[in-house]
Parts: C-alpha cells; structure tokens; sequence
C-alpha cells in the first residue's frame, strides 16, 4: 500500500514536472515569434521608406522616360540588384543634375537593398 502510494507521489511529481518544462515551451515559442514579426515589420518599414524614395526620386522621371522602370512595391525587390548597380556602383541614376538624393535617402536605399538580400536567418525574403 505504502509502495503504491509512493508511487502515485513519483508519478504526479513527475507529470508536473514534465508539464511544467513543457509549459515553459510556449513562452519561448512566442518570443522567437515575437522577434520574427518585429523582423517583418522592421524589414517592412525599411521597404516602405525605399518605396518613397523610389516614387519622389525615380518614378517621377521614368514615368516619362523609361516607363519600363516604374517602380511599384510589388516589382521593387526584383529591382534591387539593378537599382544598387545603378545608384551606388555606376552612380548613373538618378540622372541628370535636378534629381539629387540626400544622404539620409541614400541611406534607406541601401538598407532596403541589403534587406532584399537577407533576412536575420539568412534567408531571401
Ligand atoms: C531625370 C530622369 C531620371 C531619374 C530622376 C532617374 N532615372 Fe533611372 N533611368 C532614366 C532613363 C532615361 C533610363 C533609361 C536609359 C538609361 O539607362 O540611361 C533609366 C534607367 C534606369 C535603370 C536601368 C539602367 C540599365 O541600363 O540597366 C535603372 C536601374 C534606373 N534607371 C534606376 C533609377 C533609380 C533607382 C532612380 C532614383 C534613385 C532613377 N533611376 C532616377 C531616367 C531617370
């Protein structure tokens, strides 16, 4: 009787205690999802703030002259690679001596492009 009753004592003991570690799980679980969405949103906002640079500083010309190259948020990430060859390596765009980009707008561009390239978990977004 002792012994059974023993036991049961192990036994409650030890589903609490593997409840109590499986409990924990979930809150873990959350933050890691929690630090994923503020990545999203982060990456988001990084998109958005590009997005304006590209509609006040480049759509505004290609609209007329290359109306190929309007940039939309839906079409700007394939754009990147070009848009980083263009602006920051040939330094061709934005053309002509008008349209300037401050360097904070230079900046968020580079962001956004270096964004495109990884997420934190190294994968392309
Ligand atoms: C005043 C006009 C004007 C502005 C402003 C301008 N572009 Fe352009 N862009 C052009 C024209 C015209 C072409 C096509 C002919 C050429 O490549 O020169 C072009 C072509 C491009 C190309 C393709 C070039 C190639 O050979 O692959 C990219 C990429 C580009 N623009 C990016 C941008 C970005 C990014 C901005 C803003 C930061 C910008 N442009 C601002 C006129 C402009």
């Amino acid at each position: 009787m002792m012994v059974t009753l023993a036991k049961l004592v192990i036994g409650i003991i030890t589903v609490l205690s593997v409840n109590s570690t499986n409990g924990y799980k979930p809150i873990q679980e959350s933050n890691k999802l929690t630090a994923l969405y503020t990545s999203i949103d982060t990456v988001k906002d990084t998109k958005a703030t590009a997005f304006q640079i590209l509609e006040n500083k480049c759509n505004v010309c290609h609209q007329k002259r290359d109306k190929r190259r309007v940039f939309t948020l839906e079409n700007m990430n394939t754009w990147a690679n070009d848009i980083n060859k263009q602006v920051f390596i040939k330094k061709r765009m934005p053309k002509g001596k008008k349209i300037k980009l401050t360097s904070k707008e230079y900046q968020d561009l580079l962001t956004w492009i270096s964004s495109t390239q990884n997420n934190q978990n190294g994968n392309k977004i």
